[in-house]
């Protein structure tokens, strides 16, 4: 599917979000998998098709599937919160989508079948988009690019070499940093912002 992306060549931010419209039609019509028969709709994205970091996140849950857009329950508000934090703009700076376009039973992780089913769509979002960093928010993310064994505390905060020309990184999940509280050294939290303001220090290298 890697190879897929340098074939897609949107020349601007019109061309893109045009193909993104395209794209999501497809997708909100895809019965490729059963989660489609328990969905109330497909959870495609949210932000800017010219935006220079696209996040990925795991599966949409309740609240996704009831408001159709990614992450805009409680974790979606924390991670606007630290996003806010670290002086990344989710409106301007982030396209914002997940590895699976539908919500899952009981917000259970998604199959490896279910993974497969949806990465036409993942792929094409990145090889339209043509993000500058990928951030890969949670396990099933992080899963979807590289060894199943590989657990999100190994690598998270570190540049990862996925892509030629798209830095990648990957960054806890804001669920799990719900059920952590302490803003100490070295904890969860603390951890996610110095993540985050590595990401913003990179993309100021980046975006100029
Ligand atoms: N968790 C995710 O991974 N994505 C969402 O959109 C919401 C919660």
């Amino acid at each position: 599917m890697k190879h897929l992306l340098s074939r897609v060549v949107c020349q601007n931010s019109d061309e893109k979000q045009k193909a993104l419209v395209e794209l999501q039609n497809v997708c909100s019509q895809c019965r490729a998998c059963d989660l489609c028969k328990t969905r109330a709709c497909t959870v495609f994205s949210d932000g800017r098709a010219d935006a220079p970091i696209m996040l990925i996140g795991d599966a949409p849950g309740p609240d996704e599937d009831a408001a159709g857009k990614p992450f805009v329950g409680r974790a979606g508000q924390l991670l606007n919160t630290f996003l806010t934090e670290s002086g990344i703009d989710r409106e301007k700076d982030v396209y914002i989508c997940n590895t699976i376009k539908c919500k899952t039973p009981q917000n259970r992780i998604p199959t490896n079948e279910e993974k497969r089913a949806c990465q036409v769509y993942l792929f094409g979002q990145i090889a339209i988009v043509k993000p500058k960093i990928i951030l890969l928010c949670g396990t099933t993310a992080l899963q979807s690019f590289v060894d199943d064994d590989i657990k999100i505390t190994e690598v998270r905060g570190k540049w990862l070499n996925i892509f030629d020309d798209i830095e990648v990184m990957a960054i806890s999940h804001p669920s799990y940093l719900l059920r952590q509280h302490s803003q100490e050294p070295n904890t969860p939290r603390w951890f996610m912002k110095k993540d985050l303001e590595k990401v913003k220090a990179e993309l100021d290298t980046l975006v100029t």
